[in-house]
Parts: structure tokens; C-alpha cells; sequence
């Protein structure tokens, strides 16, 4: 994840502290980066993992049977589908709307997904296993969901960050790293509230995203660079299996109880 973090620093020279969106098959969370090895973290996954859900739903839909998705993994191929969906013909609600925090749920909308789903198989007299003919709009409907709790999360983390002055006043910065973030719809919903709250968006590019050897040879680069964590030959290791990343203070934002202020999310399926 803190790898995630820094790739962005590769390309661009963006200067710490700036606001994280890291969303992959494995993590969804918020911080912000005050330093090569110092986080703040604003909100977590509280079940699974938005990629985790993309690549479920994809599997429950038989994805892998649909003629352009056969090679792709679970997210791209319902970005793909999405393009060609009617998002409007199905509803699926927002998660966590009631819960003033940057935390994150996917596992009820999941729910959701499949309950519709099921619905469907029964109307069309076909069981699991078979492609549906509304996949495209479930693909699209799905996908904006998804996209909608991340902009919510997000939205309300830049006014967390503004109003305790996390972030600076000069080109304040939100960086969306991890496999989930080379969705170009999420990006393009992500863009909305960036420039609505007056940040820059960065996101490096998909390639990068997903490609985990670069990104921790860059985290090495950056560590390296200013001496920390930095292991002499022969030195002993302590492997964790689970590591945190940086101080939590989602309790903290949570408590701050910030409302959000209704915004336009118009566009398009076919970016
Ligand atoms: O960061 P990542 O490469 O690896 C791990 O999580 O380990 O993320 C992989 C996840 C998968 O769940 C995949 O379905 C999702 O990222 N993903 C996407 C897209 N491309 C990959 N999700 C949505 N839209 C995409 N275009």
C-alpha cells in the first residue's frame, strides 16, 4: 500500500503532505501521505475490497464466457460491458450513506448485485452459468455504484483534510493508486469531485497501477533515498503478515461527522 502511495512520485514531482485513494483487489482506503514512511489513515475497508467485488460479480455474471472479456480480469471486464449499459435500469443504493466516516463496504451492494441477479435468471428462465442479456446494464450499474461510495468517501475525506489543514493551501493534491483506479469511469467520477473541491488529481497511469514490481522497486528508490527502513547485509528480518499503514484516525474523522453537499455526478457510460 505504500508503495500504491509513492509510484505516483515517479512520474510527477508532488511534494508531500498530499490525499490517497488506494483501491485494489486486496485494499480500499484513504490517507494521507505526510512522508515517504508517514500516513494518516482516514478510513479503511470494512469487509472486502472493491476489486474483490468487481471480480465477484464478474464471476456471478460468467463473465469469462462473454466473447470480450474472456482474457480480462473481473473490473476490466465489467468497465468493458459498462460502456455499452443502461446504468439507470437498475438501482442499486449507495453504501454507507448514513455513516458520516471515509470507511468502506462492498460486501452489501455485493448482496445487491446477486439478489438482482437472481431476480433476473428467474424472469429469463436460465440458471447460474448462463450470460444474462441485461449484463451490460448490470455492469454499468454495478460500476457506478461502486464508483459512487468511492467519490463519497473521498468527498468527505478532502473536507476532513480542510478543515484540520492537512493538506497544503498551494495545489492541494488527491493521488488514485491500485488496480481499481484504472477504471476510466471511477476516474472520470473521482475528476468530479476534485475539481468541485478544488484539488489536482493525479492517478499514474494504468500500467503502473498494476504492475507491483515497479511500484515496490520505487518504494526501495524512496526509501533508500532518505535512509529509512534501510536493512545492512546480515541483518536480522521481522516479516509481518499484516502491516498497518501509518495511524489510524478514522475514529477521528467519523466523529467530525461531516455532511456532505449534494453533487451532479453526470456522465457518460461510453468515456
Ligand atoms: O492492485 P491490483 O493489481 O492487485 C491486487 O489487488 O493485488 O488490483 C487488481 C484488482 C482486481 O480486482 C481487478 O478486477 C481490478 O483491480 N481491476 C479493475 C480494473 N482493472 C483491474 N477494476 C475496475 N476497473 C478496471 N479497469
Amino acid at each position: 500500500m505504500e508503495a500504491h502511495a509513492l509510484t505516483v512520485r515517479m512520474l510527477h514531482p508532488l511534494f508531500f503532505p498530499f490525499l490517497v485513494l488506494l483501491v485494489s483487489g486486496g485494499h480500499s482506503l484513504l490517507a494521507v501521505a505526510q512522508g515517504v514512511d508517514d500516513f494518516l489513515l482516514l478510513g479503511h475497508a470494512l469487509d472486502e475490497a472493491p476489486g474483490d467485488t468487481l471480480d465477484k460479480v464478474a464471476r456471478r455474471l460468467s463473465l469469462s464466457k462473454h466473447p470480450q472479456c474472456c482474457t480480462l480480469s473481473g473490473g476490466q471486464a465489467i468497465e468493458l460491458l459498462a460502456k455499452d449499459g443502461d446504468r439507470k435500469r437498475f438501482y442499486f443504493t449507495t453504501p454507507m450513506g448514513k455513516t458520516p466516516d471515509c470507511c468502506f463496504s462492498f460486501a452489501g451492494l455485493r448482496n445487491q448485485i446477486t439478489m438482482t441477479i437472481k431476480k433476473k435468471e428467474a424472469e429469463e428462465g436460465v440458471g447460474e452459468g448462463t450470460l444474462l442479456s441485461c449484463v451490460n446494464d448490470l455492469a454499468a450499474a454495478a460500476q457506478h455504484t461502486v464508483a459512487s461510495h468511492l467519490a463519497e468517501r473521498t468527498h468527505r475525506a478532502i473536507l476532513f483534510c480542510k478543515a484540520n489543514s492537512l493538506l497544503p493551501a498551494d495545489n492541494p493534491t488527491l493521488v488514485v493508486s491500485g488496480g481499481v483506479a484504472s477504471n476510466r469511469y471511477i476516474r472520470k467520477v473521482l475528476a468530479i469531485i476534485t475539481e468541485w473541491t478544488g484539488l489536482s488529481l493525479l492517478c499514474p497511469p494504468g500500467k503502473l497501477c498494476t504492475d507491483n514490481g515497479v511500484m515496490v522497486a520505487w518504494n526501495g528508490v524512496e526509501r533508500l533515498r532518505e535512509g529509512r527502513g534501510i536493512l545492512l547485509p546480515n541483518q536480522d528480518v521481522r516479516y509481518e503478515p499484516k502491516a498497518p499503514l501509518g495511524v489510524d484516525i478514522s475514529a477521528e474523522v467519523r466523529a467530525a461527522a461531516i455532511r456532505l453537499p449534494r453533487v451532479r455526478m453526470k456522465i457518460q457510460n461510453n468515456i
